[in-house]
């Protein structure tokens, strides 16, 4: 089993430790509710480094009002047998008065990539994710971080976040893990009616659907964007937040798609109450 520490002081002197005895330590944070994608991250941090933590922080500062900071689901012990299962040795859980005391008043801005799709709809949200992967970052001392490409906003900022403040540390992608009938795996799925759950499998549908369109010498995004809208209200009650198809890097929308660009396609859609993400990387 991986040894559990709460205290931020124990696990930056275990940091220290471990790094002054030329042990590689990688990180992989997580909000906990783990499923096979979290601990398909464990798995790569395992391959890439000689003492895994992974962290379970319910992040109260990157949850919008009205967001589901309150339901979120927290189960610990079990976080901690599924993370120790998959190859993580230390499991860090701060309590959530420690990383904001009352006086706390610091926050970490990337600014403009936070300002589009997801930052957009979620105000505040990549503020609130960035300030906790810097301290997450300083408390767990890592020489590599994975990230999963399921968030692939979240990638772009931290990587300009850790470019930008000089972080020496790898960020590691890991690919979406997905459920058998292409349902991009998330702990929010858990919320989802049986009939919701069915309708969700539009959203990798559509973009299986523009991969197609575009392999097949669609050029122009708006067409694509049309098709994947038309796929999603046609064959489920998900009300589409956004459709992006955007460069990979800038994350700005492209109008026409040409060969030799690594284009992000990523939609987020709300089923109820219930609002999904979801995204495929390509290249022509
Ligand atoms: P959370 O949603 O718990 O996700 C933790 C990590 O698991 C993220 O890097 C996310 O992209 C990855 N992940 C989630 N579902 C995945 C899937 N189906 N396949 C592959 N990877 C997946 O993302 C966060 O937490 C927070 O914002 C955090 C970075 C921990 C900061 O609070």
């Amino acid at each position: 089993m991986a040894t559990v520490i709460h205290d931020i002081f124990e696990m930056q002197r275990t940091g220290d430790t471990l790094r002054s005895s030329g042990r590689r330590i990688g990180l992989v944070p997580t909000m906990g509710a783990l499923h096979d994608g979290h601990l398909s991250l464990v798995r790569i941090a395992r391959e890439r480094a000689d003492i895994v933590v992974t962290t379970i922080f319910v992040n109260p500062t990157q949850f919008g009002r009205g967001e589901d900071f309150d339901r979120y689901p927290r189960d610990l012990a079990n976080d901690v047998a599924l993370a120790s299962a998959a190859g993580t040795d230390i499991v860090f859980a701060p309590e959530s008065a420690a990383m904001y005391p009352p006086a706390y008043r610091t926050y970490v801005h990337v600014e403009e990539l936070t300002a589009i799709l997801e930052g957009a709809v979620r105000p505040g949200h990549f503020r609130g994710v960035t300030t906790v992967v810097a301290k997450l970052f300083l408390v767990t001392k890592p020489h590599v971080a994975v990230f999963g490409q399921k968030d692939a906003q979240q990638v772009v900022v931290i990587r300009r976040m850790v470019h930008d403040l000089n972080f020496d540390i790898d960020i590691v992608v890991a690919p979406i893990v997905r459920e058998r009938d292409g349902l991009a795996m998330s702990s929010r799925n858990r919320y989802l009616t049986p009939e919701q759950r069915r309708e969700a499998t539009v959203m990798h549908r559509s973009l299986r659907l523009a991969e197609e369109l575009l392999r097949d010498g669609e050029r122009n995004a708006a067409a694509v964007r049309t098709r994947m809208e038309a796929l999603i209200t046609g064959h489920s009650s998900g009300v589409v937040d956004y459709i992006s198809i955007a460069d990979a890097d800038s994350l700005r929308e492209v109008e026409l798609c040409s060969p030799g660009e690594n284009l992000l396609i990523s939609l987020a859609v709300r089923f109820g109450t219930t609002r999904l993400i979801d995204n495929i990387p390509i290249t022509l």
